[in-house]
């Protein structure tokens, strides 16, 4: 699928890179491994640097000047994340340290509120192994199965295959967008079908909310997790939004200092939620950072995110089909990759692409990415994964094309 010359253009002009310190002080590298961690611009960093400047304090445990401005600071951010992903109620934003503790929490504890003998949590294959590993635990502890939804040959969900969810599940966790196949999941769809049995549905959003317009109240779903750092802001700090109801149903998570309203020698009474979920010292820093990363994608929206990372998918993805010694693993649909693209060099194992690339600053990702099961099912045991984010142009694309023409010829001649 060929991009128009004005398309091109918009992807030749870079105006976000040089707001991205890492990126403006080191012009020869082309980061192209967003899905796993993105960069961070000025106005993130700054904020991060500001709250220890000017208010640092322990929140929530003060009752003196710093320590209020600080709670705040991170009420705000809270109210300002809800409004990023169409929530109504900030208290139902809890904070983690990022997408795994934030599924780690959802598996836990719905899996107590919910799963009996004999019930059924429905997720796909192609989760990452942080929304996969704790549904295994929950069920092995609960007596509950795992069942997985499967995917067609151009790696959709086959409708055939949504009639899995039925009396017996409980609980039907998905991915909307595979942090490998890049390809996105009709989770509207899901979230209804896991309605229609009574089942919750959690999302995934770890490689959706950095790069795509979500929206939970579109959604449907009744839980949505995402990490902090794929989407601008500093490492560890992370999001599980969820319905009010069902947080205010479940038991805690982690407990300790901060989430409980009064504690006896034998037992303890909780505290209303976010605080519930949220035991100990919170990053405050973290948390006013993450504000400021939505404040930027926010100023250029979310939108013009998608559209710039969409003409970006397809000549990545056009850039290593008309490669001849390249597989893409995925669509070879431009379009329906949403920041990855996976793919293989014939015959080269996919350590030995990145570290030939890296030689030229390209920066990729190669292995399982998380998602062995995926992988097994594709036939494959480690793939080559350029990912992409705004603050990449064309000249990326270019660098990696011409890194891989070289990764060929050493083992080619
Ligand atoms: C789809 C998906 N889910 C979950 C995670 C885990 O995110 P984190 O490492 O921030 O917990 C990732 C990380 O790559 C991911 O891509």
């Amino acid at each position: 699928m060929a991009l128009s010359p004005s398309e091109l253009d918009a992807i030749r002009e870079n105006p976000y890179r040089a707001g991205f310190p890492l990126l403006a002080a080191n012009p020869g590298i082309a980061y192209l491994d967003s899905a796993a961690t993105s960069q961070r611009p000025k106005s993130v960093l700054d904020a991060e640097m500001r709250f220890y400047e000017t208010m640092n304090a322990n929140a929530l445990r003060g009752l003196y000047r710093l320590s209020v401005e600080a709670t705040a600071a991170i009420d705000a951010a809270r109210a300002h994340i809800a409004r990023f992903i169409g929530a109504s109620d900030p208290a139902e934003v809890i904070f983690t340290r990022n997408t795994s503790e934030s599924l780690n929490l959802a598996a836990r504890s719905l899996g107590k509120l919910l799963l009996n003998e004999g019930d059924e949590v429905v997720i796909s294959i192609m989760e990452h192994h942080s929304n996969l590993i704790p549904w295994q635990q929950i069920c092995a502890e609960r007596g509950a199965t795992l069942t997985y939804l499967y995917l067609d040959d151009e790696y959709r969900i086959p409708a055939s295959e949504l009639d899995k969810i039925g009396p017996r599940t409980k609980i039907v966790s998905v991915t909307q967008v595979s942090n490998v196949l890049g390809v996105e999941n009709d989770v509207a769809g899901i979230a209804a079908r896991a309605h229609a049995v009574g089942a919750v549905c959690v999302v995934d959003g770890a490689q959706s909310v950095p790069h795509i317009p979500v929206d939970v109240a579109e959604l449907g779903c009744d839980f949505l997790a995402f990490s902090g750092h794929k989407m601008l802001a500093p490492m560890g700090i992370g999001v599980l939004w969820g319905k009010r109801a069902l947080l205010e149903a479940m038991p805690p998570f982690l407990t300790g200092g901060e989430m409980i309203d009064s504690v006896s020698e034998q037992g303890a009474v909780w505290a209303p939620i976010p605080a519930k979920f949220e035991a100990g010292t919170q990053d405050g820093a973290g948390i006013v950072a993450l504000g400021a990363a939505v404040s930027y994608l926010e100023g250029i929206g979310m939108a013009a995110v998608e559209e710039r990372e969409r003409l970006l998918a397809i000549a990545l993805t056009d850039a290593l089909a008309s490669l001849p010694f390249i597989d893409i693993v995925g669509p070879v649909d431009g379009a329906r990759h949403v920041g990855a693209v996976s793919f293989n060099v014939r015959g080269v194992h996919p350590h030995d692409v990145s570290s030939i690339l890296d030689m030229s600053e390209v920066c990729i990702r190669a292995g399982h990415h998380c998602a062995e099961p995926l992988l097994k099912r594709l036939s494959e045991s480690s793939t080559c994964r350029a990912s992409i984010a705004l603050y990449n142009d064309l000249s990326d694309i270019d660098r990696l094309v011409n890194g891989l023409e070289s990764v060929w010829k050493v083992f080619n001649g």
